[in-house]
């Protein structure tokens, strides 16, 4: 690994740079100037797409690991950290809540720590939806009152809260981004949405689409909206990651600590997304109708105005076609020959 120190632009450390939404964020960190050095354990992030697409710096490690991490700032002249690496799937928080706890929460306590430790002054927090819970109304604001329903929705919850009092503390400045339905790809396809197991409605599809699997399940048909299936608000991965970018801007010109949500404002269902998975794929896609997904909101829908009005975001990859389009070229790069998912 070199240690060079010719840093001729702020050097961001991005921890789960190997990860779906990191990785797109590091190629727009690159795309706007700045110097990456990813930490990420390859637990679940890709290896293969850090070498080969990102070519930065990348340290195996875990958050979790205070040597590492006092070594890393000691050596590295790290401006700002965005904090990606976490566990993100809500069954596996149910069933492991330990893992979320210690993995989501002590891991992030011990970043913190070691960034203050460091005098590293700007934070920006990788947050989701899943804070606000079973939302009293939609689109959902920031000032919504945070009440997450399951332990990945709570370690969320809980690192922001630990964000704020830091910052009171220490003054250390964040920008923490809430996610509604991460989405899509890199419109060229080298970077995509790779996750083992998959859980997320779009992939599924488009794997069922491609005959990777055999079928896609509809979780719950009885939901109060017009077709009786769940309504989402999918933001495209690639928009995810700009917000980012003019996040951490942001807070370098000086902004104060934020929270923005961040999603198009539109909301599709579940039937709405294979509809449009059809279409998009020209491939039938076998559907059954199965029960309810415990925990599953019947509609979240954001409001993203003060990401639009504080940090200029605008949304480039609204159009769901086009986002399922770019997912669907992903899947048929990386997975090209048909096979049947384990
Ligand atoms: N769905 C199906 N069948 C599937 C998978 C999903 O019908 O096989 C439905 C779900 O019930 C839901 C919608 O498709 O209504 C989207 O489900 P995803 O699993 O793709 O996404 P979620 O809305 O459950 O989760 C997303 C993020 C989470 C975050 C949550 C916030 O992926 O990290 O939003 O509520 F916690």
């Amino acid at each position: 690994m070199t240690t060079n120190n010719d840093y001729r632009s702020p050097l961001i450390l991005v921890t789960g740079g190997g990860g779906y939404v990191g990785s797109h964020t590091v190629l727009a960190l690159q795309q706007a100037g700045f110097q990456v050095l990813i930490l990420d354990s390859l637990e679940r992030g890709h290896r293969d797409l850090v070498e080969a697409v990102l070519k930065t710096e990348l340290i195996v490690g875990d958050i979790g690991d205070r040597p590492l991490l006092d070594w890393i700032f000691q050596t590295y002249p790290v401006t700002a950290v965005m904090h990606f690496a976490a566990y993100i799937e809500v069954g596996e928080s149910v069933r492991y809540p330990d893992r979320f706890y210690q993995n989501n929460v002590h891991g992030a306590l011990t970043l913190l720590q070691a960034m203050v430790a460091a005098k590293i002054p700007y934070f920006v927090f990788s947050s989701t939806a899943a804070v606000y819970g079973l939302p009293p109304e939609v689109p959902i604001q920031e000032t919504c009152p945070c009440a997450p329903m399951n332990p990945y929705g709570r370690s969320k919850w809980m690192v922001e809260q630990m964000v704020g009092d830091l910052g009171s503390a220490y003054g250390l400045k964040s920008v923490i981004f809430r996610y509604f339905n991460a989405a899509g790809a890199d419109p060229h396809s080298r970077l995509g949405e790779d996750h083992h197991p998959e859980t997320h409605l779009i992939p599924l599809v488009l794997q069922a689409a491609m005959g990777r699997r055999p079928h896609v399940v509809i979780y719950g048909t009885d939901y109060p909206t017009a077709d009786g299936t769940c309504i989402r608000d999918y933001i495209h991965v690639v928009d995810l990651a700009q917000a980012h970018v003019l996040g951490l801007k942001y807070l370098l010109s000086g902004g104060d600590s934020e929270v923005f949500n961040l999603g198009n404002g539109q909301g599709f269902s579940v039937r709405q997304i294979i509809e449009t998975a059809q279409r998009v794929t020209r491939c039938s896609i076998p559907v059954l109708e199965g029960d309810r997904r415990e925990g599953d909101p019947a509609v979240l829908i954001a409001n993203s105005d003060r990401a639009r009005r504080v940090l200029g975001w605008q949304p480039q990859y609204p159009d769901i076609e086009q986002i399922i389009q770019h997912a669907w070229l992903w899947h048929q790069h990386r997975h090209g020959s048909a096979r049947a998912e384990e």
